[in-house]
């Protein structure tokens, strides 16, 4: 190949690539090699800009003779922190070729998956602990004693239903993660699905002695969706309303048309799921959407939440190109907007 070919190979690179003498030396380096250590790289010893013990010993033994070989290294630079793969290659002519690759993302993403993967394991096996436990028990003479029985059985189908609704959560989860990047397209007439949801809930809001106020206007717009992933996140929010917001004994669940809001392209339809409970200290806001994530465990365990609920909500509203808007002050409840586009 002619020079200029080389050079214009190397300038076309979207990665940071360097071209090492036998010595060590830094002969040539990509555009982005050079953003990454600067012009004075050219020239220099690698090992005195990039003070990596284990990129240097790869180096040393591909130096020495090996053809190939790879390693990682971390730069820091202000509060980023990024996280590099390079291979290094030693072409017949005895230069080395580095290449490197930014693996931040994958890197994330492989955390993300190994905490989900542990905390699924964590809220599985409580309930396990407990079903096992109680069966042990009724193996023994315990067992013989019809009332203990009945009691020891009835705390196990609780378990048993925690569980259940564990991994209903789950399936759900990864359902909708499945076609999120699919936008659903079929009219939906939001009026209809808060009246199915209220309607499956009404039980839950008559127990807990709510009073709903219901302020959806007729003719509202359709939206383009998904009628049972709608539903979903109606049936979370209010169902959230009621669980953690009944000490305020009252519930609003209000629609409007916005012609225009910032951040979307024309004009949406905004739900508000609004209760009178407790509410929600701001420094947690920022989190209720994490899998996982509750602010009292215990108190949402035993309402049988598992944590999900609004993950669930958050997938669903970004594959309809909304949004979820929590606002709350402690004491004075808490306000749930889903925001969804009309086109
Ligand atoms: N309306 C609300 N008022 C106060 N806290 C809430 C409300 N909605 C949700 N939360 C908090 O957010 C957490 C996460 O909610 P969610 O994802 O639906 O999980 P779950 O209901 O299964 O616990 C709840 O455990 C609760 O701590
Ligand atoms: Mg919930």
């Amino acid at each position: 190949m002619q020079d200029t070919a080389i050079s214009a190979l190397i300038e076309a690179l979207p990665q940071p690539v360097l071209v090492l003498e036998p010595d060590g030396f830094v002969q040539a380096a990509s555009p982005a090699a050079l953003d990454l250590f600067g012009q004075r790289i050219i020239g220099a010893q690698l090992r005195a800009h990039l003070r990596q013990p284990e990129v240097s010993a790869m180096l040393e033994r591909v130096l020495a003779g090996k053809a190939e070989d790879s390693s990682s290294f971390v730069l820091h630079s202000g509060s980023r922190e990024t996280i590099w793969r390079v291979i290094a290659r030693r072409s017949e002519a005895g230069l080395l070729v580095l290449s490197l690759s930014d693996v931040s993302d994958l890197e994330a993403a492989e955390a993300q998956r190994r905490d989900f993967v542990a905390n699924v394991s964590h809220e599985l096996r409580s309930p396990l602990t407990v079903l096992s436990g109680f069966v042990e028990t009724l193996q023994g003479p315990a067992g013989e004693d019809g009332e203990t029985r009945r009691e020891f059985l009835e705390i196990m189908a609780g378990q048993a239903a925690r569980m259940s609704g564990l991994v209903a959560d789950l399936l759900s989860l990864s359902r909708v993660e499945a076609v999120e990047k699919i936008r659903p397209r079929t009219p939906v007439a939001i009026e209809m699905v808060l009246k199915a949801t209220l309607a499956a809930l009404r039980p839950q809001i008559d127990a807990a002695a709510i009073r709903l106020e219901y302020d959806v206007p007729e003719g509202l717009p359709d939206v383009p969706g998904d009628y049972d992933q709608l539903v979903q996140v109606f049936q979370n929010l209010i169902e959230n309303g009621v669980k953690y917001g009944a000490g305020g004994g009252r519930l609003d669940v209000a629609a409007r048309h916005l012609p225009a809001l910032p951040g979307f392209d024309g004009p949406a339809i905004r739900v508000s799921i609004r209760d009178y409970g407790e509410g929600i200290d701001p420094i947690f806001i920022p989190r209720l959407t994490e899998r996982f994530y509750r602010i009292d465990k215990a108190r949402s365990r035993d309402s049988g939440g598992t944590g999900l609920g609004l993950a669930i909500v958050k997938h669903i509203l970004s594959r309809h190109r909304g949004r979820l808007i929590i606002r709350s002050s402690p004491g004075e409840g808490a306000s749930f907007d889903a925001v969804l586009p009309c086109a």
